[in-house]
């Protein structure tokens, strides 16, 4: 199929809208740092994701939750230097929207502020909903996050699929409309069963991303360095893997090491 938005300058809310409507699918990926961001951008993916996965990816932590917003802050400020063209979402992370709506929009305002983010992306359905509201009060795009939500991993005590018995999968169809009543422009459906995904996606009219959700969603995301081969010992079943960076960083660095303790490097033309 046609990539219809290459001509696209700048991808907005309003672009992932109509490319739900003329069918083509949405393209997304994380990226925490400058130079992963401006490779991104260049490939004119349409939103990367500086998500709070930058707790394990970057920083090493077992779950998503440690992670601060002045940490998220530096991390999307600097993806967002790099960034022209792509839509740069921000995750809110663990304890800056739950259960405080005015806490809630002040840890918005401070992303948009702060970093320049097109939009703030945040987990939860009806027991957030008065977070997301006040936070789209004030003109800030809110993407919502279902299913497996990585920031009640202690609640769920698994990373399994969720929403696989029915009532499970009524509550979460049920936020699926909750969030698209609200005013949500978009919504991941992280680990849940493709057949659900699928009629989540028919049912409503904002774009659905999916990640171990299936085809049936409006977009796919996947976190950067899991897809590029970077990250090891992760290997879901959701997971394609699209190079062995991690082996060809690895060697890099190793043949480094070795021209380095041979003398071999630097040689005559590499000095001044
Ligand atoms: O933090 C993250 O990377 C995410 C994606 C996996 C959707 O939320």
């Amino acid at each position: 199929m046609a990539y219809l938005q290459t001509d696209v300058t700048k991808v907005t809310t309003h672009v992932l809208q109509r490319m739900k409507l003329q069918g083509e699918k949405i393209a997304m990926l994380t990226a925490y740092d400058y130079s992963m961001a401006k490779l991104l951008d260049n490939t004119k993916i349409d939103v990367i994701l500086v998500g709070d996965s930058a707790a394990n990816v970057m920083e090493g932590y077992d779950t998503t939750l440690p992670i601060t917003l002045d940490e998220m802050i530096v991390y999307a400020a600097s993806v967002k230097r790099a960034v022209k063209r792509s839509l740069v979402v921000v995750d809110m992370p663990f304890g800056t929207y739950q259960g405080n709506s005015k806490l809630a929009l002040a840890s918005a305002i401070r992303i948009m502020k702060e970093t320049g983010a097109d939009a703030i992306k945040l987990e939860g359905g009806e027991e957030v909903l008065e977070s997301i509201c006040r936070i789209l009060t004030a003109g800030i795009p809110v993407m919502g996050h279902l299913g497996l939500t990585p920031q009640s991993i202690n609640k769920f005590g698994t990373y399994a699929v969720r929403a696989t018995q029915d009532d499970e999968a009524k509550q979460l169809i049920h936020n699926a409309h909750v969030l698209e009543e609200a005013g949500c422009f978009a919504l991941v459906l992280e680990k849940i069963p493709a057949k659900l995904a699928a009629q989540v996606t028919n049912e409503i009219k904002i774009p659905t991303i999916g990640i171990g959700a299936g085809n049936g969603t409006d977009g796919q995301v996947l976190v950067l360095q899991d897809m590029l081969g970077i990250t090891q010992q992760f290997k879901p079943r959701y997971l394609r893997t699209y190079g062995t960076f991690g082996e060809d960083i690895s060697n890099a660095i190793r043949q480094y090491i070795g021209d380095v303790k041979s003398c071999n490097f630097p040689n005559e033309k590499e000095q001044y």
